[in-house]
């Protein structure tokens, strides 16, 4: 285990094992219709490929980045795109791709945002939902772990863009991160997310 980990939430075998579930159900409600894998950068970046594979249907990827404004302590909700999809989305059923949903801010102003492209179907999935009062509700279609309002680094997600590399979710020690601002979502700074 990493150092700086306390301890292991969801370890490298229960990742795979919910992946492939989750590829096997997504692939029975897609078949036969062109699925786009949308992927949010840079934290669902290990869990899209891992999905992509356990997905035996046709289907194409592409990305989206996005980068939230606000100041270091409240989330304003803001959020910019600085990487946009390829091409137009009406004649495609996305399924939009995340590591984790937080407050549900960035999924949520996604989620309007592709609506308005007119998408043939738009769903969701999240590998990590947090059991929180979230300051957006979002419908989630295929969910992989509730976790509670830890927080949590690894398999794509980071602390200061550190931990994405780690092959499961943990909870990082406290000590990282003492002495600088409360690591949650909408306490931290734009520089940081
Ligand atoms: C993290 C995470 C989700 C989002 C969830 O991304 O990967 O995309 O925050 O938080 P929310 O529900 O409170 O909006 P982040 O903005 O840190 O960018 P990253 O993926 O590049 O790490
Ligand atoms: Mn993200
Ligand atoms: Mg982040």
């Amino acid at each position: 285990m990493h150092k700086d980990i306390c301890e292991i939430l969801i370890s490298e075998e229960q990742i795979r094992t919910k992946v492939a579930e989750l590829g096997q159900q997504i692939s029975e409600h897609y078949q036969g219709k062109n699925l786009l894998l949308l992927g949010t950068l840079k934290g669902a970046v290990p869990f899209i490929a891992d999905l992509a594979r356990a997905i035996h249907v046709p289907l194409e990827l592409d990305y989206m980045a996005v980068a939230s404004y606000g100041d270091s302590t409240v989330s304003s909700g803001i959020v910019r795109i600085t990487k946009d999809l390829e091409g137009p989305i009406d004649h495609k059923h996305v399924l939009i791709i995340e590591d984790i949903i937080d407050s549900g801010l960035t999924l949520h102003y996604l989620i309007d945002l592709l609506r308005r492209r007119n998408p043939l179907s738009l769903r969701i999935c999240a590998l990590l939902t947090k059991d929180r009062k979230r300051l957006q509700e979002i419908e989630c279609d295929y969910v992989g772990f509730h976790i509670p309002d830890r927080f949590v680094v690894g398999y794509g997600l980071d602390y200061a863009q550190r931990y994405r590399n780690l092959p499961y979710v943990g909870i990082l020690k406290p000590s990282v991160y003492e002495g600088s601002q409360k690591p949650q979502t909408e306490h931290q700074s734009p520089a940081e997310r």
